[in-house]
């Protein structure tokens, strides 16, 4: 191919993909100054105007000459706004890469463009895309989730960046899947309801959930629980929440005090993607000992179920059944699911890991959409 006359145009009207100019040297160049785009790319730490010069006019042109990669110029708004590449290897199968201006992030132009290049790719006889980014990315897993990559996977130490291995996140997408996004990435919404707020958990939750879990009550009945529970293990929590939001797999709300916002709990909904039932979700709970029996987890649990089977068009859960566990002497959470009407579904004997390497016996509920009194 010769570079730029037979770089292809691609355009959805807001996004125009097109060959590079000497004039993108200025804007590429600042675009590489980003914090986030020298955290999240290979490109060199300090980037220099001679960085850009090289990138556009000699290992671009030669990219497309030599097809060992296709790099366009992301054209939004009447300027240059960033770049995406294709990068093909053997067998219809190969990579791309991407990365958009601050100033233009935000609008869904990166969304557009990944469009644009992945349609191009099965075009030209692709029959699958591969997108890897740093485990942490969300901004680039959530385009790629938009545009359809899917079955992703995390790789230890599967990246590099200037000499130091990553973490990575790799996702796919074959020429003949549907190019939507696949499964849910859910949302915290902030609810608030009779003296108690649900929000999204924070960093500055740690020290709250810290004392929480360190509680001996929590302890005995969430043996699951790391023994003493420390700072760490509730800022991995918290970190977490991000990942079972995008997969899919849950939410997490902090049950907040409306006036001072202080943590009074957890609650969550989980297992929304089991494997055998797609429509159920399971609820679980812990309160801060200084929160306990004035009321404040029959309500937060009361949120939690409306907003479960409420539908996803409607910004629910779209469940259309939800599962509570309690083990046995653990009155004060069945009490939560019975207040809650949830139905008694029997005894499983011995079902519950207890922390002195004995099982406990496990309570059972269940509450259906369908059942009397669920708003
Ligand atoms: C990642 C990046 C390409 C996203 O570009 P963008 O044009 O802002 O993306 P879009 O506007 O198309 O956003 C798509 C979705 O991602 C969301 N998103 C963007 N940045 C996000 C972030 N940091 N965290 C969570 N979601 C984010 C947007 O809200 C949008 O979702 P919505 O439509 O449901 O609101 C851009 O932030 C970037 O260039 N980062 C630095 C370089 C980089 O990381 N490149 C990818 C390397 S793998």
């Amino acid at each position: 191919m010769r570079f730029p006359e037979d770089v292809p145009t691609l355009t959805d009207d807001v996004v125009t993909l097109r060959a590079h100019t000497v004039a993108d040297i200025r804007p590429a160049y600042d675009v590489c100054q980003d914090p986030e785009m020298q955290r999240w790319t290979t490109i060199p730490v300090p980037y220099e105007r001679q960085h850009a010069e090289q990138y556009l006019t000699e290992f671009i042109p030669a990219g497309w000459r030599e097809g060992s990669s296709w790099a366009w110029a992301i054209e939004y708004d009447g300027r240059y706004a960033g770049t995406i590449d294709l990068r093909p290897q053997d067998g219809n199968v190969g990579e791309v890469g991407f990365a958009v201006a601050p100033w233009a992030r935000g609008n869904g132009v990166m969304t557009r463009a990944l469009q644009l290049t992945v349609g191009h790719a099965f075009e030209q006889g692709w029959d699958r895309v591969i997108w890897r980014a740093y485990v942490g990315n969300w901004g680039s897993r959530r385009v790629a989730w938009k545009c359809g990559f899917r079955n992703l996977v995390m790789i230890p130490a599967g990246g590099v960046a200037r000499g130091v291995r990553k973490d990575e996140w790799v996702a796919s997408i074959a020429r003949d899947d549907d190019p939507q996004p696949q499964g849910h990435w859910w949302k915290v919404p902030l609810i608030e309801t009779d003296g108690v707020r649900l929000r999204a958990l924070r960093s500055t939750d740690a020290k709250r959930l810290t004392e929480a879990c360190n509680d001996e009550r929590t302890l005995e009945w969430l043996a699951g629980l790391p023994k003493p529970y420390q700072l760490e293990d509730a800022e991995g929590f918290i970190e977490s929440r991000l990942e079972n939001l995008a997969s899919g797999e849950g939410v997490t709300w902090a049950i907040a005090d409306p006036d001072t916002d202080d943590l009074l709990g957890c609650v969550s909904v989980f297992d929304l993607t089991n494997r055998i039932d797609k429509t159920m979700g399971e609820v679980g709970y812990w309160a801060h000992p200084e929160a306990r029996g004035r009321g404040v987890m029959s309500t937060a649990v009361r949120c939690v179920i409306g907003h479960s089977f409420t539908p996803v068009e409607d910004g629910g859960l779209g469940r259309r059944r939800l599962v509570l566990f309690a083990a046995e002497g653990n009155t004060a959470s069945q009490r939560v699911a019975e207040v809650n009407g949830f139905t008694g579904t029997g005894v499983a004997r011995a079902a519950s890991p207890a922390r002195d390497g004995g099982f406990r016996n496990l309570h059972g509920f269940d509450l259906l959409r369908t059942d009397a009194g669920v708003p």
